[in-house]
């Protein structure tokens, strides 16, 4: 891991900055993106650049549902466990999505593909039950378009079926 040099497009800005720590969010999504998760490594790393302590980018860090301070898989499906949201039947997205694949909250999926979150709300609740992929949303979810989702995105294929907003 590390080696390619991802933080240095940010050198310049954050010398600019009046409070460089703006710029910890933009640090740790560019730190996950190179290491595939925001390692204690990175973290120390992007916190050194920013004059933080590795507590103050620890203390951001868990307080965004997209930064992710363990390895996950491929495909991270934020699942929303809002209160819209529960109108899933007997069974929620994040109960259904982790009994479909065999994993807890926040395990990678033993093929690597998947790993389950689930967030409080994704902004999508005129079309609850929702989830989000990467920057896609899909929804309003029944057990069978999940299964649909899943197995299209094992087959390699993403982007999928909607285009952000549109039903899936
Ligand atoms: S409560 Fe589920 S998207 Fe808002």
């Amino acid at each position: 891991m590390g080696g390619q040099d991802v933080l240095g497009k940010f050198r310049k800005e954050i010398r600019k900055a009046e409070y460089p720590r703006e710029l910890a969010i933009d640090v740790m999504y560019a730190l996950q993106a190179r290491d595939g998760y925001l390692t204690d490594e990175g973290l120390v790393e992007g916190a050194e650049l920013l004059g933080m302590t590795p507590l103050e980018m620890e203390e951001l860090a868990t307080f965004y549902d997209f930064i992710y301070r363990e390895p996950v898989g491929e495909f991270v499906i934020h699942a929303c466990d809002g209160v819209v949201c529960w109108m899933f039947g007997e069974e929620s997205v994040v109960d259904y999505l982790c009994r479909k694949l065999d994993v807890a909250v926040g395990e990678r999926s033993r093929d690597g593909l998947f790993t389950v979150l689930p967030s409080s709300c994704i902004g999508q609740c005129d079309k609850a039950p929702a989830m989000m992929i990467r920057d896609r949303t899909y929804g309003p979810l029944t057990p069978e378009k999940i299964d649909e989702i899943l197995e299209t995105l094992k087959q390699g294929h993403f982007p999928l079926i909607d285009e952000g907003d549109r039903d899936v």
